[in-house]
């Protein structure tokens, strides 16, 4: 039998949706091991140490009762990198992997400096043998480039404190919105490694919660792989089922029943086929672009050619509904007030990174229209961010467009033409349709990219209603 290292003290590098809610199952469920998460960012580091559980730095159901319970217990949050990493038996890499902007493979390629520039520290703070692992979404052979980075550091003789490694792949599968549930059941948990020591020290920590036959060791490059490919997989499904949406629009088919028909095959499976405005979020589109450059790296054009496919029709599903928007409002939505709710890029999330709201509130307000958003957990602070603009300034010299933000759904919808549906939060489901109805200018247009509130309550009240997947339906 391998015996393990026995872990007492784990250090995260990266505060963020994955390093936070992550490191916080981890302290629950071992409660004899003391949990660091730190970051450079001292404004993350401080909301995540904030009494008022309201200003955590990310919303997920069940996360503040976690936080609540073990936050200064076995769980702490801070900024001093340098004596988490020195305290740490085991180190989690859980930092952010963002496209490339500039430089050689700029758009595709995932940006390695932030791992770079952790792992530089945990080669310069670390103490004896640690290990290190991958946590962040990486290209398939990081884990070499990490080994090289730790294996050029000194050997400190003078102390007699050499210092080694082992470095793992164990890369997060958690979906934001059920972070918390994801951690506490995930469906497997993967390791990649070669040193048998670590992986069953790894293993020892998951296998406090996790079935031991749900924890799937493989090589390295499979489990760094893996990753990338989960996820540009779960993509490509969505992909395929929004190009169908439009077909259904056309023919007269109904998407939700097509979706029904083809997910009760339990070839396909029913998850992950819901259509809807494209997908957003910080990984789908980032993931399948390295895919691509991986790809083309090895050579491997058709195969790159295939994967990028899927990302081109999550941009051409949002065009379209953009589009459609204005055909439909005769054409113009220029002074035109449009409400816009949901504005994250899925429903029980805080996170707006690439939200399909984001672009198509751009392409609004290019052409003029003056927005009235909502949601229920994003601030007006985040939607200046993401679209680039002061609440009320101008879209540019050439457009009246212009946003503002509206806590009260019912306020939002005041005046307006259109009412555009891009998030699927609950709150949306039973709206007082009468009293919408009777707020608006007329005629009053809904557009439900979610296929979520009830047509025909909305159609009685008096509301024309177009549906993703549908069409038109009065
Ligand atoms: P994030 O941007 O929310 O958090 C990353 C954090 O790392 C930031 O707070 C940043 O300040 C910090 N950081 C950067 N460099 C650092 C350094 N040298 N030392 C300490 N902290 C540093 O990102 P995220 O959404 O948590 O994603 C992290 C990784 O996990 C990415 O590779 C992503 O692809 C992957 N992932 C994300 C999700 C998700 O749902 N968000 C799910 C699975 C995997
Ligand atoms: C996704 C994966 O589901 C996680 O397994 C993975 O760990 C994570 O990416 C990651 O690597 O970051 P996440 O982006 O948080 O998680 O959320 P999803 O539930 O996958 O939704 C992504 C987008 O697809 C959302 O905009 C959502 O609205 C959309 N979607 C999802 C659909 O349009 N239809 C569906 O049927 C499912």
């Amino acid at each position: 039998m391998v015996k393990s290292k026995k872990i007492k003290n784990i250090c995260c590098l990266g505060a963020g949706y994955v390093g936070g809610p992550t490191m916080a199952v981890i302290a629950d469920k071992c409660e004899d091991i003391h949990v660091n998460v730190v970051d450079i960012c001292e404004k993350r580091i401080e909301s995540w140490n904030n009494d008022n559980l309201d200003k955590l730095p990310v919303y997920e159901p069940g996360l503040r009762e976690i936080i609540l319970k073990k936050r200064n217990i076995n769980l702490f949050f801070s900024t001093n990198i340098k004596e988490a990493i020195s305290a740490a038996d085991i180190i989690f890499v859980a930092v952010n992997t963002p496209t490339k902007l500039d430089g050689f493979g700029a758009g595709y390629a995932s940006d390695l400096k932030y791992v770079e520039s952790s792992i530089r520290k945990v080669a310069q703070y670390s103490v004896g043998h640690t290990i290190v692992v991958e946590k962040s979404t990486v290209p398939v052979k990081t884990a070499k480039i990490i080994k090289d980075l730790l294996n050029a550091v000194e050997v400190r003789n003078d102390s007699n404190l050499s210092k080694t490694f082992s470095v793992l792949s164990s890369p997060e599968f958690l979906a934001e919105g059920s972070a918390i549930n994801d951690l506490e059941n995930p469906d497997r948990i993967l390791i990649g490694g070669e040193d048998e020591l670590a992986i069953e020290s790894l293993k020892n920590i998951y296998s406090r919660w996790i079935p031991t036959e749900k924890i799937l060791v493989t090589n390295l490059w499979s489990s760094e792989l893996s990753k990338l490919v989960s996820n540009a997989f779960l993509a490509q499904r969505i992909s395929s089922i929004n190009s169908i949406s439009a077909l259904c629009e056309k023919t007269g088919a109904k998407i939700n029943q097509v979706s029904k028909s083809i997910g009760l095959d339990n070839r396909v499976g029913s998850k992950f086929l819901k259509a809807g405005p494209a997908f957003g979020g910080s990984c789908f589109q980032k993931d399948i672009l390295s895919l691509v450059y991986l790809c083309k790296y090895y050579g491997l054009n058709d195969v790159a050619e295939y994967w990028e496919s899927v990302v081109s029709i999550n941009n051409w599903q949002r065009n379209r509904i953009s589009n459609l928007i204005v055909e439909t409002l005769f054409n113009t939505v220029s002074s035109k007030k449009i409400a816009l709710l949901g504005f994250s890029y899925k429903a029980n999330t805080n996170d707006t990174r690439e939200s399909a709201s984001i672009f198509i509130a751009k392409d609004l307000l290019k052409n003029g229209a003056v927005l009235s958003i909502h949601d229920p957990q994003v601030n007006p602070k985040q939607i200046k961010n993401e679209l680039g603009i002061e609440e009320n300034e101008n879209y540019n010299e050439n457009s009246e467009g212009c946003w503002s933000y509206f806590q009260n759904l019912y306020e939002a919808v005041k005046n307006a033409d259109a009412i555009i549906i891009l998030t699927e939060w609950e709150d949306y489901e039973n709206l007082d349709w009468q009293l919408i109805y009777s707020l608006m200018r007329k005629p009053a247009w809904i557009f439900d990219t979610r296929s979520i509130i009830s047509s025909k309550a909305a159609i009685k009240a008096g509301l024309k209603l177009w549906e993703l997947g549908k069409g038109y339906l009065n």
